[in-house]
This record gives structure tokens, sequence and C-alpha cells, in this order.
């Protein structure tokens, strides 16, 4: 499973990226705000930190629109992954800019229809997002399993990308149930190292050592 992380946090993208955790990068404009930075100035440095696909995301609501800005977007680097909507116009731009050869990352999937639209429209990834369908009380996994199935069942090449990620839970039951790339924050990230039982183990080999009165390599 790959590992994207869903940030336009310089240090934090170094920081996972230099322990090999750090497949490629997702954004948004809500996390472009959160960064403080300017679109293009931050992407070109998120590229020359990270080979993998890079997602910036478009604003425009036509057609058109979103595919002068993913054309403009993708002359950042090579490794842009142009994130356009999950609506009819962005279909649209999705099939015009993967023709133009370029990466599509379809975002704002919330139902199973969607991402086989997004699948033939040729997306490089479909981005389903759990975390706000269990914000209204539906199961945000039953849709990546749903995917998974059908684009199994059709051999449909694009890659299954589960976005909302707001748990380490959620991140295991993407892998159990066969997500291609999980985009997750830092935080949930860093998460996943942690367990009571090791921080309790620790506990107990610290206290231990510290009775045998001995020192490593002194
Ligand atoms: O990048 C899109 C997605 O991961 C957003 O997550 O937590 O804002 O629903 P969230």
């Amino acid at each position: 499973m790959r590992f994207f992380v869903d940030t336009a946090d310089i240090a934090a993208i170094r920081e996972l990226h230099e322990l090999g955790m750090v497949d490629g990068v997702t954004t948004n404009p809500s996390l472009i705000l959160k960064s403080g930075r300017d679109i293009a100035e931050v992407t070109r440095e998120i590229c020359d930190l990270v080979p993998g696909p890079v997602s910036a995301e478009v604003i425009a609501s036509d057609a058109e629109g979103m595919i002068r800005e993913g054309k403009h977007l993708a002359e950042i680097a090579p490794n842009v992954t142009v994130k356009v909507p999950l609506t009819w116009d962005g279909l649209k731009a999705c099939k015009a800019l993967t023709d133009d050869g370029h990466m599509v990352n379809v975002t704002l999937c919330f139902s199973p229809a969607q991402a086989i639209l997004a699948a033939k429209a040729g997306a490089t990834f479909i981005s389903p997002f759990i975390g706000r369908l269990d914000d209204i009380g539906l199961d945000g996994m039953e849709l990546i399993a749903d995917i998974r199935q059908i684009y199994d069942n059709y051999g449909y090449e694009t890659n299954l990308l589960a976005a909302s990620i707001r748990s380490v839970n959620h991140v295991i039951e993407c892998a159990r149930v066969g997500a291609d790339v999980i985009t997750a924050p830092p935080s949930v990230i860093k998460a996943m190292a942690s367990h009571v039982l090791t921080d309790k183990g620790l506990d107990l080999f610290n206290a231990d050592w510290a009775k045998t009165g001995q020192k490593i390599g002194a």
C-alpha cells in the first residue's frame, strides 16, 4: 500500500520523507490556505522534495477552466497530479487531461457510481472520502470496499486512493480491503507508531535496566 501525505506543510513532509514513508503528496484548497503559501511555490517545493505524484487541485467549476488550470498546474513539475472534483465537468476535464498525458486525481468521491464514472474517464486516482461519510453517520469504509470490488470485477486500472482518513484504524481497514493508496495527515501516520503496550513495556525495561547499574558502550 502506498502512503501519500495529505498536507502542504513542507517540514512535516520532509520528516516523513526522510524515513521513506512518503510515496506521494495530496493537497487541496483548504490545505493550501492552512500552509499560508502560494500554490505554485509550495507545489514546486513539494515536487522537488518528493519524486512521487503530488496532487494540486483546480478551482474552476467548468471543464474548460479546469483544463486550463490543470495544464497550468502540470507545468510546475512532471510529477504534478491534477486534482479535479467529481462533477460532470470534472469528468470532462479528467478525460481531456489524461488524454493529454497528465495524471489526474478525481476527488470528492462519495459513491461507487461516481467511482465507476471516474474510471471510465481514465482517472489515474479516485479519491473517496472516508471521514466525511462517517461524519454524516454513513460508513466510509464500506465505500472503499465497494469500489475495490467493482474495480477488481472489471479490471479498472484507476488507483483507489482512500482520502479523508482521520484515524489509525482507517489506515488499517484500508489495508485490509486493499486500497492501493492512502492519503493521511502526518499526525495519523505518526500515530501508527504508538501502542500503549509499547510504552508500558519500555517503562518496565527502563526501570529494570536502571537496577542493573550498567551502561552500554561506557
Ligand atoms: O485531501 C482530501 C481529504 O483527505 C480531506 O480530508 O479530513 O478534510 O475530510 P478531511
